[in-house]
């Protein structure tokens, strides 16, 4: 759920990804441009309620008050609320307030509710959230609006609010009341109140977590939806001599050495800084503590962009035996991280350890191969190298080529001529061979020791897969590699009274062996896998010609007399289409299946083969992935061009700015 994204402004663009420093309007301590923040955030109920800098801010404007030039959200006052229990503005005076001051994006008046506190004080305080959230909508003019979600640590009041005032049209929503939740390190709350929110905000505005200023928590925020993050705590910490690093926190006086390679760390030793007078130290630890939560930042954007961001996370979430609790928790939500998650991106999988047997990829692999048609019999493989079916060693060996071609099979021998090989490995349990270049089959990598969770994990899908086949043979190596002595081993060859019948490889493991896939059942699988079950057949027909590259040997293009249906990538070996093959696709699968439907007005442009921008979006299928290969309709259901998906079904539903889909041909 990790997004990049531009979030404009009156006072200019930011990246998001952003995080912003929190100025005191009365006492800036950092001129925090020079550290690359591109917005900030300040507090108008400090302003409103002392005279001298009211004075000043209603003449000259926040921007000129705090001399900062870009963007500059305000915050209404609400955290003093929480603070003190009682503050004297009401929510039109200090929205009003916040319009006079120059304000890029001003706040409600919202209740923050603490966590765990009892349901009758939610929900009435809920009320209140959500009435001046309806009246703020109204007296907001021109003002960009946060509204920020409430609802304690109940998940449903959290889920309501955040749909009640996600369809009130504010500009960002910040998630509140979360500071509690961050002090007292209850980080798997944090999840599932974080979760529960941005499920039902819309996904074209963006989402503030309030108060989270730690650079340790940026990285798992930002993958549940966060996109924008405030940091009072480079000061906070700084005053109390405590270093922040994306790893945990420093207590100046326990170190040794300086923690990172930062200005204040390369030119200052801890105990020159500890020798400093208070007010000096302090401004360098907060020069440090903002560098590097910036930087923290920046990581999290170029990971977003390399498709790496849930390894960050995994790292990151390491530094806190709490924070391993809340990456354990976000496997409740992999259903729909899935929904998010790109069906191909610039890297590959690394296995950190067994939470990353909840990551999306895998979960959406093992409902896909459900899509390829099954087969009477099922042969396990070990893992070889990858890809696996160019490097199968000789586990099959004689055996199969004496048995399973139908030799010597004891009852029946045809029974084996129908028959599904498959790899299995960690961490994607069951790899049909004619998949196993698809991205992330191929592109990933996972320890050769393996833990016990990967076994449980393995085996587990390993058995739901053998039960739908009436015959499965399974290499020793697999039943050693993941503990299975519990599976019922037939090696005779008998007939058993269970209809699964396992058989050991492990006498016949001997020479060396190369297994031929057939090509014609490595498209039509990937095509299934791809688009769904039929594909395959409604793409390739019998006498389709198969090009294959003369350097790697690999296939590349899909002819049939002479017009080319389908391409190979080559990085990931998905299937791009051309012409022919979206006409065909169209014609096999049912409305809606792999559609994005465009309204009349950009029909013309979609059959140019001008890219589709998502406010003409007016339909599509709900199991369309960002980076996946989709046919262009019109609402009769025309199709009028194919191209590859930018965004989810969600969001090309949700946004109404940027391309959802880049067109790669028009006028079908
Ligand atoms: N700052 C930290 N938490 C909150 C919150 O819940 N609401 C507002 N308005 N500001 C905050
Ligand atoms: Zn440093």
């Amino acid at each position: 759920m990790g997004r990049t994204g531009i979030l404009t402004t009156p006072h200019g663009k930011i990246k998001t990804p952003a995080l912003m420093p929190v100025i005191h309007p009365g006492k800036q301590t950092l001129d925090v441009k020079e550290f690359g923040a591109e917005v900030v955030i300040t507090n108008a109920y400090i302003m409103y309620k002392n005279v001298e800098l009211r004075e000043k801010v209603l003449e000259d404007g926040v921007h000129k008050l705090i001399d900062f030039p870009g963007p500059i959200v305000t915050d209404s006052g609400s955290f003093q609320l929480s603070l003190y229990g009682d503050i004297d503005v009401d929510n039109k005076e200090i929205i009003e307030f916040q319009k006079i001051i120059g304000t890029d994006i001003g706040t409600s008046l919202d209740i923050p509710t603490p966590p765990f506190v009892k349901r009758e004080r939610a929900e009435r305080d809920l009320e209140i959230t959500i009435e001046r959230a309806k009246e703020a909508s109204e007296i907001g003019g021109d003002m960009m609006m946060n509204s920020v979600v409430q609802g304690s640590t109940f998940h449903d009041l959290r889920s309501k609010c955040a749909e009640e005032i996600g369809s009130m049209g504010f500009d960002v929503y910040p998630i509140g009341a979360v500071v509690p939740l961050m002090e007292s390190y209850r980080y798997t709350e944090l999840v599932d109140v974080v979760m529960a929110s941005v499920k039902n905000l819309p996904d074209s505005q963006p989402r503030h977590l309030m108060g989270a200023g730690h650079p340790m928590v940026f990285a798992l925020a930002v993958a549940m939806g966060c996109d924008l993050f405030d940091s009072a705590a480079y000061i906070l910490y700084a005053q109390d001599d405590r270093i922040m690093m994306p790893t945990g926190t420093f207590k100046l006086a326990n170190l040794v050495e300086m923690p990172c390679s930062c200005p204040v760390c390369s030119n200052h030793t801890p105990d020159e800084l500890r020798s400093m007078k208070k007010s000096d130290r302090m401004l360098l630890l907060a020069q440090h503590n903002l560098a590097i939560s910036l930087a923290e930042i920046r990581k999290i954007r170029q990971c977003i962009v390399d498709g790496n961001l849930m390894e960050l996370v995994e790292q990151r979430c390491r530094v806190h035996p709490y924070l391993l609790d809340a990456l354990r928790n976000l496997k409740k939500y992999t259903s729909t991280l899935e929904e998010y998650d790109p069906a191909s991106k610039n890297s590959a999988f690394f296995y950190s350890g067994p939470e990353s047997l909840a990551r999306p990829e895998i979960q959406r692999h093992l409902s896909r191969i459900n899509r390829i048609p099954r087969k009477k019999n099922l042969l396990l493989l070990p893992r070889s190298r990858k890809p696996y079916s160019k490097n199968l060693h000789h586990d099959l060996g004689k055996f199969y080529l004496k048995h399973i071609k139908g030799e010597t099979l004891g009852d029946s021998q045809e029974l084996w001529e129908d028959i599904q090989v498959a790899v299995v490995d960690v961490p994607f349990a069951v790899i049909p061979i004619e998949i196993d270049e698809v991205y992330p089959l191929a592109q990933n990598e996972s320890p050769i020791i393996t833990d016990e969770d990967s076994k449980k994990f393995v085996s587990a899908e390993m058995e739901k897969y053998m039960a739908e086949f009436d015959n499965v043979i399974i290499s020793a190596k697999i039943l050693d590699r993941f503990d299975m002595y519990t599976i019922e081993l037939d090696s005779g060859g008998e007939t058993s009274e269970n209809p699964l019948r396992v058989y050991s490889l492990e006498e016949y493991e001997l020479d060396s062996f190369r297994l031929d896939v057939d090509d014609r059942e490595k498209i039509s699988s990937i095509a299934d896998y791809q688009f769904g079950t039929g594909a395959g057949k409604a793409l390739f027909p019998d006498d389709v010609q198969i090009v294959k590259s003369r350097k790697t040997g690999k296939i590349r293009h899909i002819y049939e007399d002479k017009t080319l249906i389908a391409t190979l990538r080559a990085t990931d070996s998905v299937f791009v289409l051309d012409r022919e093959g979206a006409r065909r696709l169209h014609s096999l699968m049912d409305y809606p299946k792999n559609r994005v439907v465009v309204n009349a007005d950009a029909d013309p442009f979609a059959r140019e083969g001008k890219s589709i921008f998502a406010k003409f979006v007016i339909d599509c299928d709900i199991n369309i992935r960002s980076n996946e290969e989709v046919l262009i309709v019109n609402e009769k259901d025309d199709l009028i061009a194919y191209g590859k998906s930018l965004l989810c079904s969600h969001e090309i539903m949700d946004f109404n700015t940027g391309q959802a889909v880049k067109t790669r041909k028009g006028g079908i």
